[in-house]
């Protein structure tokens, strides 16, 4: 291949996605949990530096530059959106610098680098001027059809779109899969022949076939066997049935390193994620984000874990919502627990039902079974947390925090008025608000005396009964 410096990779991006009715840009839907353009531009980074990648904005640029901005890739503007191949005279300045140019479409995510770098390599054996990548899907309707100047051959003569297919070329079955090389100076030299001479009235960068053709420069076609990984994303059927391929791909990945996953079309894997060998994944599990999951662990039905790390050996029991957290070996999560950002929970742990715990750090064997709120806290090893304690973090204003030392037992309903500090080794009496720090071995209660009055009930009764007899109001 080229020196990096040689190559320029150009995603188009700029058109608005009329075909699928959202507001939203069409490169910043999502699939497999990121947006069309990130998947393309990760493809592109494989093969040039993010430098000389240039993506094409236009409509809503500015929402999708914020959205790529982290890759350092460039962007060229393109106003208006007059056609992909007006995108490519809008690059004109960006890739002139450049002896070959590869153009990608922003509505085409599956695109892997692998069928890029063949491309290019394609393109180079044959000392083409452009080289469009093609395939024969099932369906053909709505591509771009490819014309060869005779049966067999590479060459190709012309791009004919969809709406100006002469009736005895609907039986065409070739299609321009949307992603191109060219030598960059014979493009350039010929651009502005392009017309809008079509029933868009956009400029067709499909028309650079024939137009390069005719000036006796050599156009050729690299023939792809699967055109799957091209399939666009211009209607939202197309786009859910991209997400579908991208999420079983994924399910797939996991399930050849070893994970076993009960019926893998009910869960939704985002592409990084990662899962060790001998992890169970139950039907119905989402797993988001940058999650990485350990080994020997068992994922249960309509949990829903988004950026955490689990470790081996970790349980989390059906229906938790976990979020940005981390959890070591051996803990056992849920089921319906909610788990916000900042989580750090550590070995043997035990979260139970109805526990929703934020920005907490549960040490070695901490147990918290029940009906639980942990929020801005840190709890020692092997402590245990009763059914109901809240650590009432908020006073309106701010947010304090609460810590409780190693070996210490919270009584069930007691409220924690943070901040407040609770030492090694102490017990707090059921029912109590805490409002002071309690010394390490220490008791502490805070409620109320119980006060018993015998009879009282047989009393209350004699009283009413009394009333009712000289017609007072009981
Ligand atoms: C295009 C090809 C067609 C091919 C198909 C493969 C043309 C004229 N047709 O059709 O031959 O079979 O891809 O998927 O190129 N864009 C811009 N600026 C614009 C217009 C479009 O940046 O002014 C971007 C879009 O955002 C999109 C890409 O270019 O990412 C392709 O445009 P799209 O409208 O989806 O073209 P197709 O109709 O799919
Ligand atoms: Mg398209």
């Amino acid at each position: 291949m080229d020196s990096p410096s040689s190559l320029a990779i150009v995603i188009m991006a700029a058109g608005k996605g009329t075909r699928l009715k959202s507001q939203r840009p069409k490169v910043l839907h999502e699939i497999g949990g990121k947006t069309l353009l990130s998947h393309v531009i990760a493809a592109a980074s494989q093969i040039v530096a993010p430098a000389d990648i240039y993506a094409v904005v236009g409509h809503q640029a500015d929402k999708v530059k914020a959205a790529v901005a982290a890759t350092g890739i460039r962007f060229v503007e393109q106003l208006e959106q007059r056609g992909t191949g007006h995108a490519i005279e809008c690059a004109r300045e960006a890739i002139a610098g450049y002896e070959n140019v590869v153009v990608l479409s922003g509505d085409a995510p599956l695109v892997k680098a692998r069928t890029v770098a063949a491309l290019f390599a394609f393109h180079q054996a044959q000392k083409a001027a452009m080289t469009l990548t093609s395939a024969e899907p099932d369906e053909p309707t709505g591509y771009g059809r490819v014309l060869h100047p005779s049966l067999g051959s590479i060459e190709v003569v012309g791009i004919i779109e969809q709406k100006m297919l002469a009736r005895d070329q609907l039986s065409l079955r070739e299609v321009n899969m949307g992603l191109y090389a060219f030598r960059t100076a014979p493009l350039l030299a010929h651009l502005d022949k392009l017309t809008a001479d079509n029933p868009h009235g956009e400029l067709y960068l499909t028309d650079m076939a024939h137009i390069l053709h005719a000036a006796g420069e050599r156009v050729v076609a690299f023939k792809v066997p699967d055109p799957s990984e091209l399939l666009g994303a211009n209607t939202m059927a197309e786009m859910m049935a991209l997400d579908d391929a991208l999420r079983t791909a994924s399910a797939h990945r996991l399930m050849a390193a070893g994970v076993t996953i009960f019926r893998p079309e009910t869960c939704v894997i985002d592409a990084e994620v990662e899962v060790a060998a001998d992890t169970v994944i139950e039907p119905f599990v989402q797993l988001l984000g940058s999650t990485r999951i350990g080994a020997a662990c068992r994922i249960r039905s309509y949990s829903v874990i988004e950026n955490c790390t689990l470790a081996d050996n970790v349980l989390v029991r059906q229906s938790c919502v976990l979020t940005g957290s981390s959890i070591a070996a051996g803990a056992s999560i849920g089921p319906f627990a909610h788990m916000r950002p900042g989580c750090e929970i550590g070995e043997e742990v035990h979260i139970g039902n109805f526990v929703e715990t934020k920005k907490a750090i549960l040490h070695k064997g901490v147990k918290a079974g029940h009906l639980s709120y942990l929020g801005d806290a840190e709890i020692g090893a092997n402590t245990n947390i009763g059914a109901g304690v809240i650590t009432c973090n908020y006073d309106g204003v701010r947010k304090h925090t609460t810590s409780i030392g190693s070996d210490a037992f919270i009584g069930s309903d007691s409220t924690l008025v943070a901040p407040v500090t609770i030492g090694d080794e102490a017990y707090i009496g059921a029912g109590s608000a805490i409002t002071k720090d309690v010394p390490p071995g220490s008791l502490a209660v805070a409620r109320a005396h119980q006060v018993n009055k015998e009879g009282w009930v047989e009393a209350r009764r004699a009283r009413t009964r009394k009333q009712a007899e000289v017609g007072k109001p009981v």
